[in-house]
């Protein structure tokens, strides 16, 4: 199973940036925990990828279609604001978690819409970096749930369905 992981603008600041909200760690210090447990959960992570730029988050996102099982995605700022992410998300097909390391409910007004949510499998925000490894299981569980009921990963191509174990005859 590969699980693509997708950082918006700022998040290469991480560990400097506002470390009273965002906590201390950078974001290499939260890949490497997320390899290791990835490696626990014996699924591979793609990338991370990290861009201040929302064009080329735009194109990492196409290039998830088809190569990743699932994604963690932490569209930072563009989460409020940015219909071109959730149009290659949709386009990606692609099942993501939407992460924050804040509580985004619990700040200004403006963090409370997400563009992203709806067409998530669900958000975790605002356990700091805890948040992605959350994040991590969640979306692992849930690729490997649609894989037992036959519905679609890697972009959207089918799946084989589950395969039914036979009846036991009736006894007697
Ligand atoms: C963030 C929350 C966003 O509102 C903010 O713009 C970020 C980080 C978070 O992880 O808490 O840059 O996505």
């Amino acid at each position: 199973m590969h699980i693509a992981v997708i950082n918006g603008p700022n998040l290469d600041l991480l560990g400097v940036r506002e470390p009273g909200r965002y906590g201390t760690a950078t974001l290499a210090v939260i890949e490497r925990r997320l390899r290791a447990r990835a490696a626990e959960l014996g699924v591979e992570l793609d990338g991370p990828v990290q861009s201040n730029h929302e064009g080329v988050l735009v194109e990492a996102i196409h290039g998830l279609r088809g190569r990743a099982d699932g994604a963690l995605v932490n569209a930072a700022a563009y989460t409020h604001t940015s219909v071109a992410i959730r149009d290659a998300l949709l386009a990606a097909g692609v099942p993501f978690v939407e992460v924050h390391l804040s509580n985004v409910w619990a700040r200004e007004p403006f963090r409370h819409q997400s563009l992203l949510a709806d067409i998530a499998v669900g958000v975790v925000a605002g356990f700091g970096a805890e948040s992605y490894v959350l994040g991590l299981e969640a979306i692992v569980h849930h690729v490997k749930a649609s894989r037992r009921s036959g519905v679609a990963s890697r972009g959207k191509s089918a799946a084989a369905p589950a395969r039914r174990r036979p009846r036991t005859p009736p006894r007697g």
